[in-house]
């Protein structure tokens, strides 16, 4: 069926939109509706039935756990019953915003949710739109990206109706996400913090509260759940060129290199670099020193050479500080 789409301005919320699309929700409904990173695709985090809907629509595997989304922090009782001490002032700082805390599971949530695992992952998102749906809903939200699996998370509507047109009942259409990359998620382990997938909070603010913060890596990701080493992608394979010296060298050599077996070659450049790569397909992730415009274009870029039909992407990596360290590991999972 085709979804409903409504556009929303998200200062001036149209109250019979949300309340269809609440209503939705507490009909065993799919929603797709904007966050301040990307667009989700929700369901009600307390209904198996509604969230299994939600892995059908995306042909999510069903070991890959969904974030459940709160609007207040009476929510989280029914999630959980033990907050850890040294997480209130994890919540206190990035709530409402990119943060998502893995937490202890209460019996409410059901076990197709997490996966069967005994821990939720729980965010409060900042974004206007999710935050007076889940109020208007009345129930937490367990809410994806809302792309198939597999595929670039959507910052824009026209991303969501690529991937699930058909497949879902409404879609609010709030413009262009803020962030453009996931949030950050995080398991508390004693007086630290694990970070399990680098994103919109950067790991320089966690540490600004938290006296220890280690990047997860390795083993640990392999036993991290929904962590497939090939996500985010587009259709075209890609190729990441590292940053340092004589990055542009490398990245025109390897273009001449994959000239040979494919026609169809699109660049990913730093703005200042973008000029070196004259006559060629080039698109400009952004100023290198500026990782949040880089974070914001990132998925939007990646599907644009998917449109055009391009076979092989070049992309030139850009510095880990910052929101860097979000992009470069979702570029890294694209090139698989
Ligand atoms: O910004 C975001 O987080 C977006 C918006 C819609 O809120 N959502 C999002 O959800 O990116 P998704 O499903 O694409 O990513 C959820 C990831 C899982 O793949 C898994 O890595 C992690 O969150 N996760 C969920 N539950 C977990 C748990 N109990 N333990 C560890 N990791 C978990
Ligand atoms: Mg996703």
């Amino acid at each position: 069926m085709k979804p409903h789409v409504v556009k929303i301005d998200p200062h001036n919320i149209d109250r019979e939109a949300l309340k269809k699309a609440a209503e939705l929700i507490n009909n065993r409904g799919l929603v797709a509706f904007p966050t301040e990173t990307v667009y989700g695709l929700g369901a009600s985090a307390l209904d198996p039935r509604a969230a299994a809907k939600i892995f059908e629509a995306k042909k999510r595997p069903l070991d890959d756990p969904l974030i459940v989304h709160i609007a207040g922090l009476k929510s989280l009782d029914d999630l959980t019953d033990e907050v850890p001490q040294g997480v209130v002032k994890l919540m206190e700082r990035f709530w409402p915003g990119p943060l998502t805390i893995i937490f202890k599971k209460s019996k409410k949530v059901p076990p197709i949710v997490t996966t069967g695992l005994d821990t939720v992952a729980v965010r409060m998102p900042s974004g206007e739109i999710a935050r007076r749906l889940i109020m208007a809903a009345g129930v937490p939200i367990a809410a994806p990206s809302a792309n198939l699996f597999g595929r670039p998370s959507p910052t824009k509507a026209g991303h969501v109706l690529t991937d699930l047109d058909g497949r879902i009942d409404m879609l609010l259409d709030g413009g262009d996400t803020e962030i453009g990359v996931e949030s950050t998620v995080v398991h508390p382990d004693g007086e630290g913090l694990l970070v399990l997938r680098p994103g919109g909070v950067t790991v320089e603010e966690l540490e600004s509260i938290v006296p220890e913060v280690r990047v997860a890596g390795g083993e640990e990701l392999e036993k991290s759940p929904g962590k497939y080493p090939q996500h985010y992608s587009p259709r075209a394979r890609v190729i990441v060129v590292e940053d340092g010296p004589g990055q542009v060298d490398n990245a025109l050599r390897t273009a001449s290199e994959t000239a040979a077996q494919s026609k169809n070659i699109g660049i990913l450049a730093k703005h200042e670099h973008a000029d070196a790569y004259k006559g060629m397909n080039v698109k400009v992730l952004g100023p290198s020193g500026d990782s949040r415009i880089c974070a914001s274009r990132l998925f939007y870029i990646l599907r644009e050479f998917d449109a055009e039909g391009v076979d092989v992407i070049i992309a030139e990596g850009i510095s880990e500080k910052g929101l860097g360290l979000a992009v470069m590991n979702r570029l890294r999972k694209a090139a698989g």
